[in-house]
């Protein structure tokens, strides 16, 4: 029986690489999670993102439980089964995503009541529902139900929503039911304010979990503050234990976040942007929707093994995403999601052999160049 676990391999000034354990298998990081909302990473296999180097999905409790319903899932042998995907599975708890994709919900100490996005009808999520519902997905990894602040927000508002969500924390903490290799993290709040990230993160590790995670950034502050506030939040977390930013980010956000003590993390950008024609590579992102890409006949990136760079042009490239082709969301996605794989690569590998700072400077510089 695997044993839910944190291993930390090498650390290189706040940078650190390691390896999570769960029940479906182990997971290197830094470590970036393709985002898998309605049990599938939108126009990819499988296969397709496990050949990007992906080791770990994210699921979304507010999704599933909406549609195809969380009982379902669980009576089709779990998520993993479900959406054929054998490796660690972690799932968002809801409560962000009710929030950002809901109108007409209503907020109390037990929970939020909302009207489902899909059809309009009316569902009730608690920490103890979350948690049961991510049971039932099967998850290696459970987030405790939370509540993320908008940006900008008063700072009583912030602290009120910061309090509720430690109270929130023990009440996922005493409705998970521990099992070997199956993980619980609490989420860190407070926005952009030293003294709430503070009070959150003692509250959390307080009550205690297997990882800890950071909430209520990149939700529009900025670079800059995102950064800020992650200086002063990750020198209060456990070192034994993964760190997760939430919803982070942009390749320069990772690289930052990383060389500020992070571990995990998630974004659709990567799926997302490629399904509208931005592809990513070392240089910055690029439109291959853009006309000077009509003719040129070289690949994306020269230097990516992708299917989309090794078998294709940029010109076919932007002719099917000009066309709307299902087959260009396809390839552009592919090729971020190699990207962003070859990127933590390069960080874990930097890290470990004790080379990060030459790693960022190398990362700006080649950004700055801009060769794409
Ligand atoms: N995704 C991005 N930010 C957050 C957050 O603060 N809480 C949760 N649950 N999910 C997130
Ligand atoms: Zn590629």
């Amino acid at each position: 029986m695997t044993t839910f676990g944190f291993e930390l391999l090498g650390s290189d000034g706040q940078a650190r690489t390691g390896r999570v354990s769960t029940a479906h298998g182990a997971i290197q990081t830094p470590a970036f999670m393709p985002v898998g909302t309605a049990a599938t990473v939108k126009a990819m296999t499988s296969e397709s993102v496990k050949a990007t180097g992906a080791e770990i999905l994210l699921g979304n409790t507010y999704h599933l439980m909406l549609r195809p319903g969380a009982e379902r899932i669980a009576k089709l042998g779990g998520l993993h089964t479900f959406m054929n995907w054998d490796l660690p599975i972690l799932t968002d708890s809801g409560g962000y995503q009710v929030m950002s994709l809901t109108d007409l919900r209503k907020l109390d100490e037990e929970g939020v009541t909302f009207r489902s996005h899909i059809d309009g009808s009316y569902h009730k999520l608690t920490p103890e529902r979350s948690i049961e519902v991510q049971h039932l997905l099967d998850a290696d990894i459970t987030m405790c139900f939370d509540e993320c602040p908008p940006f900008p927000c008063e700072k009583d508002e912030v602290a009120r929503a910061t309090e509720l969500s430690m109270r929130w924390a023990k009440r996922s903490r005493d409705a998970f039911v521990d099992r070997p290799g199956y993980g619980l993290f609490g989420i860190c709040q407070g926005g952009v304010h030293e003294d709430l990230r503070e009070m959150s993160a003692k509250a959390l590790i307080d009550i205690g979990f297997d990882g800890y995670a950071v909430g209520g950034l990149a939700v529009g502050e900025g670079r800059e503050m995102m950064f800020a506030s992650l200086d002063v939040t990750t020198p209060h977390l456990p070192t034994d234990k993964p760190r997760y930013l939430m919803g982070v980010g942009k390749p320069e956000d990772i690289v930052g976040a990383v060389a500020r003590g992070i571990d995990m993390f998630d974004c659709v950008l990567p799926t997302r942007s490629g399904r509208t024609g931005q592809a990513w590579t070392p240089g910055g992102s690029i439109n291959i929707r853009n006309a000077r890409h009509a003719e040129d006949p070289r690949p994306l990136d020269a230097n990516c093994a992708c299917p989309a760079c090794t078998n294709h042009s940029r010109a076919y490239l932007h002719h099917l995403t000009k066309a709307d082709e299902i087959l260009g969301a396809m390839l552009l996605t592919w090729h971020n999601l190699h990207y962003y794989q070859d990127l933590m690569r390069a960080i874990r590998q930097a890290i470990g052999e004790g080379r990060f700072s030459q790693f960022q400077a190398d990362f700006a510089a080649t950004r700055e160049r801009g060769d794409i």
